[in-house]
């Protein structure tokens, strides 16, 4: 199959759809991969080491476009691209669809077949081509503290780990998924005291075992939550309820008792945020002050480390991009992990909760493919 990676166009989106070393995997399994020239100059990939890997360099997004069967990004496709997407065309990405009407729009009338990483699911439930980029961002959340930690930033001016002698921060942790779990473990690992809250007993327990005592966990309440944030030098908000907007767990009441030049890190701001007082913010300006608390609430963290993040979407991506492109549609009607990943066939909206949202009308994969 003829696979095309266009340059991401979407502002201050370095990441690439294809790394080389993925490329060679591709080329491996024969197929013809179709690079954009500087495609992967956000990772420090030259148009020579996709050549190396087997690509073949083409100079426009419209070349890629006209000549690949399956498309392979990273970001939902811009007005610019969806246009240029045509019927039977795969298009493997990121869409968040459910918020986007014109996008929807655009992929409809395309008559494409979008694959969204997403809503592609694994055999124990999980969203695996989403995990990785929480992953990136729950670690990155302890880094953002950090530096708002620092006094010349607006922080109380305290060091995570402390040092010997000298109390360490507290840190808590709203919300114990994989964006909780990777922000306690670098935590943990920089030697700040850290707490846990979820509303899961079970994830609980899992933390209480894997840490070994070195994370206190606390079921989430009312009570619980306005306990471990009055005391808490850094809060990450990292609560995810899925398919709905994040729980505002953090009044703008509750800012007043909190300690001064605290600092609130909100990795959930893509679902609406759990802080009642959080906005979205971006890399350039990454934080704000609001009643003496720094927010961080920056809506893409895994932009920050494109060549990370790149490489951990590339493994996560590999086998699902590698069926698509040897089996072609087969391969969404074999896999059901696949299968849930598709969200627009032959200008239909096949899935569910993504129609609802939209309010268009849903049409299951075998009555859109028939
Ligand atoms: N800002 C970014 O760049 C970025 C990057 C990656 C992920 N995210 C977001 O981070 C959030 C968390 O993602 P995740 O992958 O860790 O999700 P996850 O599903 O793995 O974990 C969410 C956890 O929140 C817990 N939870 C739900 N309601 C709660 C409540 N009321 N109190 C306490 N805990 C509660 C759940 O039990 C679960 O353990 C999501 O909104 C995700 O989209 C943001």
């Amino acid at each position: 199959m003829k696979v095309g990676v266009p340059k991401e166009i979407k502002t201050h989106e370095y990441r690439v759809g294809l790394t080389p070393g993925a490329v060679r995997e591709y080329v491996a399994a024969g197929h013809n991969v179709l690079v954009e020239t500087n495609a992967g100059a956000g990772i420090g990939s030259t148009d020579d080491d996709y050549r190396r890997a087997g690509a073949t360099i083409l100079d426009s997004a419209r070349a890629i476009f006209a000549s690949s069967e399956m498309i392979v990004k990273v970001k939902e496709p811009q007005p610019s691209e969806w246009v240029q997407l045509r019927e039977n065309q795969i298009l493997f990405t990121y869409l968040h669809l459910a918020p986007d009407p014109e996008q929807a729009k655009g992929l409809l009338k395309s008559g494409c077949t979008a694959v969204a990483y997403e809503t592609v699911t694994d055999a124990h439930g999980g969203l695996p081509l989403l995990a990785p980029m929480s992953e990136v961002a729950g670690r990155l959340a302890i880094e953002a503290a950090g530096t708002a930690l620092k006094r010349y930033t607006g922080g109380r001016g305290l060091l995570i780990g402390g040092v010997p002698g000298v109390q360490p921060a507290r840190i808590v942790v709203i919300g114990g998924g994989v964006v909780g779990t990777h922000a306690a473990r670098m935590a943990v690992g920089l030697g700040a005291e850290v707490t846990v809250i979820d509303r899961s007993i079970p994830r609980l327990r899992e933390l209480d075992e894997s840490f070994e005592g070195r994370v206190r966990t606390r079921f989430s309440t009312i009570d619980s939550v306005e306990e471990e944030v009055f005391a808490a030098d850094v809060v990450i908000g990292a609560v995810l309820v899925p398919g709905a907007s994040a729980p505002k767990l953090v009044s703008r009441k509750m800012l007043a008792s909190m300690r001064k030049g605290s600092v609130i890190v909100d990795v959930a701001i893509d679902q609406g945020g759990c802080f009642e007082t959080s906005h979205a913010t971006t890399h350039a300006e990454p934080t704000y002050e609001v009643d003496g608390v720094i927010h961080y609430c920056v809506a893409n963290m895994p932009g920050a480390v494109p060549l990370t993040s790149s490489q951990a979407l590339n493994n996560a991506t590999l086998p699902f991009g590698l069926a698509l492109a040897n089996k072609g549609f087969a391969a969404v009607l074999e896999n059901p992990h696949l299968r849930a990943g598709l969200n627009v066939y032959r200008g239909r909206l096949t899935y569910k909760a993504v129609a609802e949202s939209l309010g268009l009308p849903f049409s299951p994969i075998e009555q859109a493919a028939a």
